[in-house]
């Protein structure tokens, strides 16, 4: 996978790339590249984003500002790129990212975040170079980095050798394994703490009723969920 992230403030990514799961994918061969809007600007003084048409608060990231950083990176017109790789721009109002969205992105070769800033992206932005428009819950951010880190996370620890065991991806929260319903609940030793037990099928020694007992858990988490 070779993921390009397009921000205003690349070392927001330095503690991201240092996550175990993070360093593991990039160890096998992985990419993970943070690209400056501001490097390639076409504006004087390092200018991004403008105060919007209209009226109203903040400051829109420009058209021309993230078609000049795609065309240095890609080195072809953006409105072409998004039929050769996914372009994501992250925005709240975008199509919610769940397990079964973050596993059509793991499955990409190569993957394109854009991050907004203060009032987001010129709507022509997403009209023209994104293929997608994703976002990571229905409340408002300051910037798409934390969106896209999110995002970036569900999605490289979904790679082959990024978790320590093969397994840890398929058997979990809302996986196809679960029937999409949530994960079962996980106990560790001590066995008992302040008279708190532990479900006696747990040590039991017997797998068969071990993966019984989980699936049960989890369909009840799910059908408690539907219910709220
Ligand atoms: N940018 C700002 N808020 C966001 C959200 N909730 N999801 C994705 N991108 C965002």
């Amino acid at each position: 996978m070779r993921l390009d992230v397009f921000t205003l403030f690349p070392e927001a990514f330095e503690w991201f790339r240092s996550q175990r799961h993070v360093a593991n994918a990039l160890g096998q061969g992985h990419e993970l590249d943070c690209v400056n809007y501001r490097d390639t600007t076409p504006l004087s003084g390092g200018q991004v984003d403008d105060t919007p048409f209209g009226g109203g608060a903040g400051m829109v990231l420009r058209v021309d500002v993230v078609e000049a950083a795609l065309r240095a990176r890609y080195g072809c017109d953006p409105v072409e790129l998004r039929a050769r790789r996914r372009v994501v721009v992250l925005t709240p109002g975008g199509r919610l990212l769940d397990d079964a969205l973050v596993d059509e992105l793991a499955a990409e070769p190569a993957l394109t975040l854009l991050c907004g800033r203060y009032e987001g992206f010129d709507e022509r932005i997403v009209e023209h170079f994104a293929s997608d428009a994703v976002s990571i819950g229905r409340y408002v951010l300051a910037g798409g980095e934390l969106a896209a880190m999110v995002l970036a996370d569900a999605v490289l620890r979904k790679l082959p050798g990024a978790l320590g065991h093969a397994e840890s991806a398929q058997e979990e929260s809302f996986s196809a394994a679960l029937e999409g319903a949530p994960e079962y609940p996980h106990y560790t030793r001590p066995a008992e703490w302040r008279g708190w037990g532990v479900p006696e099928v747990l040590l039991s020694g017997h797998h068969a009723r071990v993966r019984e007992w989980r699936l049960e858990q989890s369909r009840e988490r799910g059908a408690r969920e539907r219910e709220d």
